[in-house]
């Protein structure tokens, strides 16, 4: 799907800081476009922190494609299992681990950022009886490794891997999930106005599809549109939303 757009956008890229931006619910895209934008202003510069983005995002629903997936499985009968592990993957304040926990799973949040990390032991809808099936882990998608899983979620973060580890950590995340279990999450394409960053992992079209070989994709959403920051800067998005069941 494709949705082009010249809706001005209310957020923008401030110093050093990435611009992402909460759409108002105005267009027949304006779910997906919120979703590629994360809703809230992110940083990509780690020097910079992700305070803004943790302070923007932490009254966020879960992503459409976390419930998508979540959906698919209890309308398989899973959600009777017993011991099923989610894996959120820069889980961030954790607006999707939350969801997680609450639909009764158990989570292991993985984020570089102690910030995120704190933010989401602190949450005030992380109860005890969640709490008891959270495990939390501060550190990098590149030295990251978990146990066979059910689903592995990452919103709008993965883009954030350096390219130069990105395919061991695509082959980490497929090869731990069982048979059944899903991906959700999201992708940067080619086109993406900050493609050019080096720092970026941004994927053409066929190379998602290649990545996606040994999955029967239950949703593949291309979405391309331009969009301004706060301060006026023209953006093109350029996004993959994903969910994808391991064959
Ligand atoms: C845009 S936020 C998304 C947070 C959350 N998943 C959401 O949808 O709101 C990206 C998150 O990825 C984390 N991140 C970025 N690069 C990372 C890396 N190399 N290893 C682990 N986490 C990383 C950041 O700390 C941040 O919390």
């Amino acid at each position: 799907m494709t949705c082009k757009t010249s809706t001005t956008l209310p957020s923008g890229k401030i110093m050093m800081m990435r611009p992402q931006f909460r759409e108002e619910l105005r267009t027949q895209c304006h779910r997906e476009r919120e979703a590629a934008t994360g809703g809230a202003a992110a940083p990509v510069q780690m020097t910079e922190g992700w305070s803004r983005y943790y302070d923007a995002a932490k009254d966020g629903a879960p992503r459409e494609t976390l419930l998508l997936a979540l959906d698919l499985f209890e309308s398989e009968g899973v959600a009777a299992r017993a011991e099923r592990l989610a894996v959120d993957l820069g889980c961030g304040e954790g607006r999707d681990t939350i969801e997680l926990l609450r639909r009764g799973w158990r989570v292991l949040a993985i984020d570089a950022e102690r910030e995120a990390i704190e933010r989401l032991r602190a949450r005030a809808d992380l109860d005890s009886i969640a709490a008891a099936r959270l495990e939390t882990r501060m550190i990098s998608f590149e030295e990251a490794d978990w146990l066979p899983a059910d689903l592995v979620n990452s919103s709008f973060a993965l883009p954030f891997c350096p390219p130069d580890h990105f395919p061991a950590l695509w082959k980490r995340i497929a090869s731990s999930l069982r048979r059944g279990g899903r991906f959700s999450g999201h992708l940067f394409g080619d086109r993406d106005g900050w493609a050019q960053d080096p720092a970026l992992s941004c994927h053409r079209r066929v190379e998602v599809e290649d990545m996606l070989q040994a999955f029967e994709l239950e949703r593949f959403d291309e979405i391309e549109e331009d969009g301004k920051t706060a301060v006026g800067e023209p953006k093109h998005w350029h996004l993959f939303h994903i969910v994808a069941k391991k064959l």
